[in-house]
């Protein structure tokens, strides 16, 4: 299938892309390059470095590629600046979403899979989720997410638009054979930010809150491969066949870590110590995430490779490894 990857050249999306190749299909990525990295995409992959506001250019796109299903990765995704500055997070995630679904309805592209993420669930009272639990997010980054897949809803009900909108758990890792990984700039995330503790690259960890309601004090996630993530997404393209066909899908191992037993993962990994100190905690931490993904698992036959937190940490290691930098290295 011809795919337009559109955040092809950022952390989800450039695995996703990789995914695709090995499993047959054509991608072809639009990313403006805000924050993705043209290195993360092959050299052959069709590049179209466009906003998506320019409707006419990717109109353009859509027609020259012959595009048949779109995946959106394009998103701002800081939880912490989403709050302090919303315009930002509901002009890009939200209004440049609109325009990308505009060029697909007018080109009559009607295959969409979209990057959601479990922050749209807020502050959930049961664990693990499932996805007919309340959806209540509890800042602006969760907010336009689910804002889109209502949005979804109105258009396959309306349009015949068929998607599916994967709501993902903290997505980690790096590509197996260490092609690509993990470069946020900022860097917000634990793992590579544990990583380059241990490594000395970056000043001492700091654990946000060890006094939660959980086993050790500190919160709990739900880690899961970045490429278990990406092959979900190729796993719903036989769902999306029937018009507006409305799928959500939570994506995680359903295994909840803590972020000391994440710290004490990167320790035997690296073989080095992670110094760190206990900090207050991070405003909008929920306590614990962690999925139950049992529709993924049964409506896709999607069944993660990675299921524990030391073989994900092992990959994001080999990368960080081989390019301490980043892609700048
Ligand atoms: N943490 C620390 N110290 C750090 C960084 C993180 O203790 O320096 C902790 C956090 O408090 C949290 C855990 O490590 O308990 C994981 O934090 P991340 O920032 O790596 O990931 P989040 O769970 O905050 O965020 C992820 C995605 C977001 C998404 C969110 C939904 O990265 O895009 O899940 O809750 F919005």
């Amino acid at each position: 299938m011809n795919v337009l990857v559109v955040g092809g050249a950022g952390y989800i999306g450039s695995h996703c892309v990789r995914q695709l190749i090995a499993a047959g299909h054509n991608p072809v990525v639009l990313d403006n390059l805000v924050y993705g990295h043209r290195a993360a995409v092959p050299e052959d992959v069709p590049f179209y470095p466009t906003n998506l506001g320019n409707e006419k250019e990717v109109g353009k796109i859509l027609r020259k590629e012959k595009i048949e299903l779109v995946m959106h990765f394009a998103a701002y995704a800081y939880v912490g600046e989403s709050v302090t500055d919303p315009l930002k997070y509901y002009f890009n995630n939200v209004a440049a979403t609109l325009h990308l679904l505009r060029c697909m309805i007018g080109s009559g592209v009607k295959k969409f899979v979209f990057s959601s993420t479990c922050a749209t669930y807020g502050v959930p009272e049961k664990m693990p989720l499932v996805e007919t639990m309340p959806q209540a997010p509890i800042n602006p980054y969760g907010q336009t997410k689910l804002d889109v897949e209502n949005i979804l809803k109105s258009l396959a009900h309306a349009n015949g638009l068929s998607f599916a909108a994967f709501r993902y758990f903290n997505a980690a890792g790096a590509a197996e054979d260490g092609a690509i990984g993990e470069h946020h700039d900022p860097e917000t995330h634990l793992i590579p930010l544990a990583i380059d503790a241990a490594t000395g690259l970056r000043p001492p960890l700091q654990v946000f809150g060890n006094d939660y309601p959980t086993p050790d004090g500190t919160c709990l996630r739900d880690y899961v491969h970045v490429d278990d993530l990406s092959r979900a997404h190729i796993a719903v393209f036989d769902q999306l066949a029937k018009p507006g066909a409305a799928l959500f899908y939570n994506l995680g191992t359903g295994t909840p870590t803590s972020v000391l037993e994440v710290i004490r993962a990167v320790e035997k990994v690296t073989g080095k110590t992670v110094p760190h100190t206990i900090a207050p905690r991070r405003a909008g931490d929920p306590p614990a995430l962690y999925a139950d993904s049992t529709k993924a698992k049964t409506e896709l036959n999607w069944t993660p490779k990675f299921t524990t937190i030391e073989p994900i940490v092992a990959t994001a290691w080999q990368w960080h490894q081989a390019n301490p930098q980043g892609f700048r290295s």
